[in-house]
């Protein structure tokens, strides 16, 4: 089917059906994922070993995080040649070798799409920092600033102000994230030609599609103005707001996505969910899906960490599972590099209950309305990372918020420490865990790019996969269970028991097909009686040694089953 228009492909696969709404994607972060050559840095070769693993987790998808050219500043996010590998990850005949050996494994490959900044050392930014007569120049946001002053009070995403000055020119450029990480001028025709052609580059190339990174800040605000105290608070709504956000996704959707027969995912960062379908609704011709940030805020005021009540939960899901538009689809994750690990978070990390809530969890991502999301070790239940202090942080963020809310701000200092060893970036980025072997079987090298969590002798692939009660083994039966019950794709979604303050039942319905999906989404066991289990059959439970003579109304802590009604 690759290479087919999209309008082809849906007349051949009917009424709103593709293949990227039945895909299971596996996020892989390359930095920490699999080092085959001893220097630390997990690397192309290495994902291309691992490739069978993911094909037996059942996988068919793998979202790639960026391996282009890049300073790493922000590991990758940061690119200085968008058609070049990053030397330490391989070269483009290891990427080839990858496409082709995942192609034949029934794998597709996804790309991460970051051109809402560039490098500070892409050569366009080299040469638009050089002169204003460059024609590179509007490539970027450049405000006179004589004295140094910034041209207005937008800050950065991650803290201090969103201008860099320039002494040479008397100017400053507009950064949303680091400075080393300037943002593109989208309202010049020329960058916008400029990412088509890299769009089609690696199109070209046969992958699948693209995860495009905080696409939703690529329309600035005309006027310039600065921001209300209020608009302050979240400088992210109004960094999405832009004019012609949308005007600008539709026309990368002709002038190329429509071309092809891939998906689109983007990051809606500062998007608020009532406008989701403004992006995924289909008769927009804009993107196919995105990552709405709801879920991620459901433990944070602010840079707090906050104690979350499962009815939260259970409104995003029901909101999600509303159909918000004749055809408009979701994405469901609860892990990404962005994000602390899922069991830390949503789970029970310690024991006795890491396993169990990895499960239940796992549980949920795969049953809910959207295409799935599995980040790198989640199917593992990998935890949180231990952290002493500052200097155990790697992540580019950390000083800049450190700067804004310890030293500018007033913020205490261990408060903000607590809440970051809680929610960090760099809790999802430490090594992949492979066996029980030195560094975890990451690397062979003296040291990795980064430290391995201490617990990977007790947390591993290699103890998991051939361990058939394990976390992945689940994921697996999970994954299964997804294809061979459409509903649980396509179905409605219906909440079952929204009041209670534990257990998340809910049911997803095609047709005649009706599955129920029941989870304890606590620490503690109780009774649960409902008479719309009476007649259902149990299809997957994460408590399959409980013998079926035991009375079905108690729910073990995070007690998970799926039955077919
Ligand atoms: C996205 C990425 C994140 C990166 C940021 C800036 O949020 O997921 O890792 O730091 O964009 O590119
Ligand atoms: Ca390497």
């Amino acid at each position: 089917m690759i290479g087919q228009s999209r309008a082809a492909s849906a007349a051949q696969t009917g009424t709103g059906r593709a293949w990227w709404k039945e895909a299971v994607i596996y996020e892989i972060y390359p930095r920490s994922f699999k080092d085959s050559n001893g220097d630390g840095i997990g690397d192309l070769p290495g994902i291309l070993e691992k490739l069978p693993y993911i094909r037996d987790l059942g996988v068919d998808t793998i979202w790639l995080a960026p391996i282009f050219q890049s300073p790493n500043r922000d590991n990758g996010y940061d690119i200085s040649d968008y058609r070049a590998i990053m030397p330490e990850f391989g070269t483009m005949d290891d990427f080839e070798r990858l496409m082709a050996k995942a192609s034949s494994l029934g794998i597709r490959i996804i790309m991460d799409l970051v051109v809402n900044h560039t490098s500070d050392q892409h050569p366009w930014f080299q040469k638009s920092r050089a002169s204003k007569d460059s024609p590179y120049r509007d490539y970027y946001i450049w405000r006179d600033s004589a004295q140094g002053h910034p041209p207005n009070n937008w800050p950065s995403v991650w803290g201090g102000s969103a201008w860099a000055f320039e002494p040479e020119t008397a100017s400053s450029y507009l950064h949303l994230f680091s400075p080393q990480q300037p943002d593109l001028n989208w309202d010049n025709p020329a960058v916008r030609e400029e990412v088509f052609s890299i769009m089609k580059f690696w199109l070209d190339k046969g992958v699948s599609g693209f995860r495009m990174d905080v696409i939703t800040m690529i329309s600035k605000m005309p006027s310039f103005r600065d921001m209300t105290p209020e608009e302050l608070k979240a400088p992210e709504y109004v960094y999405a707001a832009g004019p012609h956000l949308h005007t600008y996704l539709r026309e990368m959707n002709d002038r190329v996505l429509s071309h092809y027969d891939v998906m689109t995912v983007g990051e809606a960062y500062g998007m608020h969910a009532q406008d989701i379908p403004l992006f995924t609704d289909s008769a927009r011709r804009e993107l196919d899906m995105v990552f709405a940030f709801d879920i991620v805020h459901v433990d944070r005021q602010g840079w707090r960490k906050v104690a979350w009540p499962l009815s939260k939960l259970k409104e995003i899901y029901a909101a999600a599972g509303r159909p918000r538009s004749p055809d408009s689809w979701n994405t469901v994750f609860l892990d990404n590099h962005d994000q602390p690990r899922a069991v830390s978070r949503f789970g029970n990390d310690s024991a006795p209950f890491r396993e169990v809530s990895a499960k239940a969890i796992g549980t949920m991502l795969l049953t809910q309305c959207g295409t799935p999301f599995i980040y790198q070790g989640e199917e593992l239940g990998m935890t949180n990372l231990p952290f002493d202090g500052l200097d155990d942080f790697e992540d580019v963020q950390v000083p800049l918020q450190w700067d804004t809310r310890v030293k500018r701000q007033g913020v205490d200092p261990d408060a903000f420490l607590e809440s970051l060893k809680g929610l960090g970036r760099d809790n999802a980025r430490s090594p992949m865990q492979w066996d029980a072997s030195r560094h975890a079987g990451f690397t062979t090298a003296e040291k990795p790019w980064y430290r391995v969590n201490p617990n990977y002798t007790e947390i591993n692939a290699q103890d998991c996969v051939s361990n058939a009660g394990s976390v992945y083994h689940y994921f697996r039966d999970l994954i299964a269970l997804r294809r061979k019950y459409p509903a649980l794709i396509y179905g409605t979604y219906q909440d079952q028991d929204p009041d209670h303050s534990a257990v998340f039942f809910y049911s997803r319905q095609l047709e005649s097909s009706k599955i129920l999906i029941l989870i304890n989404m606590s620490d503690r066991g109780f009774t649960y009686d409902t008479p719309l289990l009476a007649r259902a059959s149990l299809l997957l439970s994460n408590m399959r040694h409980r013998g079926v003579t035991q009375d079905v109304t108690w729910l073990a802590p995070w007690e998970a089953r799926v039955y077919r009604a």
